[in-house]
């Protein structure tokens, strides 16, 4: 059997390292043995955004990659499916595998169907119902055509069933995240803080001085919070003249935001904010550390939401609505959604430190969801 799999921006990078490692455990007691193709379509090209993540979580050298880079979503969409199909007529594989939501996502599932080979989605059914959002698009194309649609949660199954999906078309198979999460959580424990700052720091000028707990963290890269000036220029004001009052804030900026933080003029303000340090994208191992040992974090990420459920960091998620409802306090987990509505952020901030950690395990979050997708797409051959 042939299988392509296919990753194109950072969030794809830790689901797609345990079912490599799957497929390599598979073919060391099974023959024949799996023919594997790894695909990067280039979306994230950055070292920090991509390279590094293959380092360190062990992922092989991609076979092909298609160099998309950066542009508008019908560029990245359309690049990566006129070389994909290039590849998919050569290497013919049975299946292609694709994770998340990206646009790589997409574009490899839209022309994987019109080639006449399988699809399976891993991470499917889950739905923000937020139709401004690329990913949900990104996410409803791939669930429609896919042959096999592996979810992490009960609620996605649900989605799916909805939506007309048939019970021999998905499978509840956990988050593979979390796999990835717990084979490198040991590694990451290991990690200083003050170490992680003094190799990320954004620029010379930043603040070097937190403490090895007890700060906050942030990350924000959405359009809807970075694209728009009174939107960005009003967080920005509440982060340092309100939040890294109370607690130190470590902010590792994505590169959109670094772009929007400059073009809008409110670079300068953070650099000179006492309490604010600003890094780079961190490694893996660097994130997992500083979110194990956070007072509280603010995001924008789903990833990180479903980590702080499982680590039990208390988390703002600065949306209006989220894709994966079972991160959320009301159903157990970490998190709020404060949107980006300021006096709510603020009062939920103030909120939340009152609260401990209370890490959560939702069902199959267990570390082995890769074997169970292998499993399913054997079964399903
Ligand atoms: C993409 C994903 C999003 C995911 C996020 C995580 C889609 C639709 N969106 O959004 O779901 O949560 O990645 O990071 O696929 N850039 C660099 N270096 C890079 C990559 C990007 O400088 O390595 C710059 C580009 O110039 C671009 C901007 O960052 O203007 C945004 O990159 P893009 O790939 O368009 O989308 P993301 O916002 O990263």
């Amino acid at each position: 059997m042939k299988i392509i799999s296919v990753v194109g921006a950072r969030p794809n990078f830790m689901k797609i390292a345990p079912f490599i490692k799957a497929i390599e455990a598979h073919n060391q007691i099974n023959s024949p043995k799996i023919e594997h193709i790894l695909v990067h379509t280039g979306q994230h090209y950055d070292d920090r955004m991509s390279q590094a993540f293959f380092e360190e979580l062990s992922i092989p050298e991609a076979d092909i990659n298609l160099g998309v880079g950066s542009g508008t979503h019908a560029e990245q969409v359309g690049l990566t499916m006129i070389s994909f199909e290039k590849i998919l007529q050569i290497k013919k594989p049975d299946w292609v595998v694709v994770v998340g939501d990206v646009n790589a996502t997409l574009a490899c599932s839209v022309t994987a169907k019109k080639e006449l080979c399988k699809v399976c989605h891993i991470e499917a059914g889950l739905r923000s119902g937020d139709m401004t959002m690329p990913e949900e698009i990104n996410r409803l194309v791939t669930d429609r055509l896919a042959d096999l649609l592996l979810t992490p949660d009960r609620l996605s199954n649900k989605n799916l069933k909805k939506e007309g999906v048939t019970d021999e078309r998905m499978k509840f198979v956990g988050n593979i995240m979390i796999d990835t999460l717990e084979a490198n959580r040991s590694k990451a424990e290991k990690l200083s803080v003050s170490q992680i700052i003094t190799d990320n720091l954004i620029e010379i000028g930043s603040n070097t001085s937190v403490p090895q707990k007890d700060f906050a963290i942030l990350t924000l890269h959405r359009p809807s919070n970075v694209d728009n000036e009174v939107v960005l220029s009003n967080l920005v004001d509440l982060f340092c003249d309100e939040i890294s009052k109370e607690l130190p804030l470590i902010w590792t900026i994505h590169p959109r935001t670094v772009k929007q933080l400059k073009n809008f003029g409110l670079w300068s303000k953070l650099l000179n904010t006492n309490n604010i340090t600003l890094l780079q994208p961190l490694g893996y191992h660097e994130m997992l550390k500083l979110n194990i040992e956070a007072r509280i974090m603010l995001t924008d990420s789903g990833g990180l939401q479903e980590e702080c459920t499982v680590l039990g960091t208390p988390c703002l998620t600065l949306r209006w609505n989220t894709e994966r409802p079972i991160t959320l306090r009301e159903n157990g987990g970490a998190s709020i959604l404060v949107g980006n509505n300021i006096e709510r952020i603020r009062n939920e901030f103030f909120d939340t430190l009152k609260q401990n950690r209370k890490p959560e395990r939702p069902e199959l979050w267990d570390g082995k969801t890769a074997e169970r997708c292998l499993k399913a797409i054997l079964e399903n051959s």
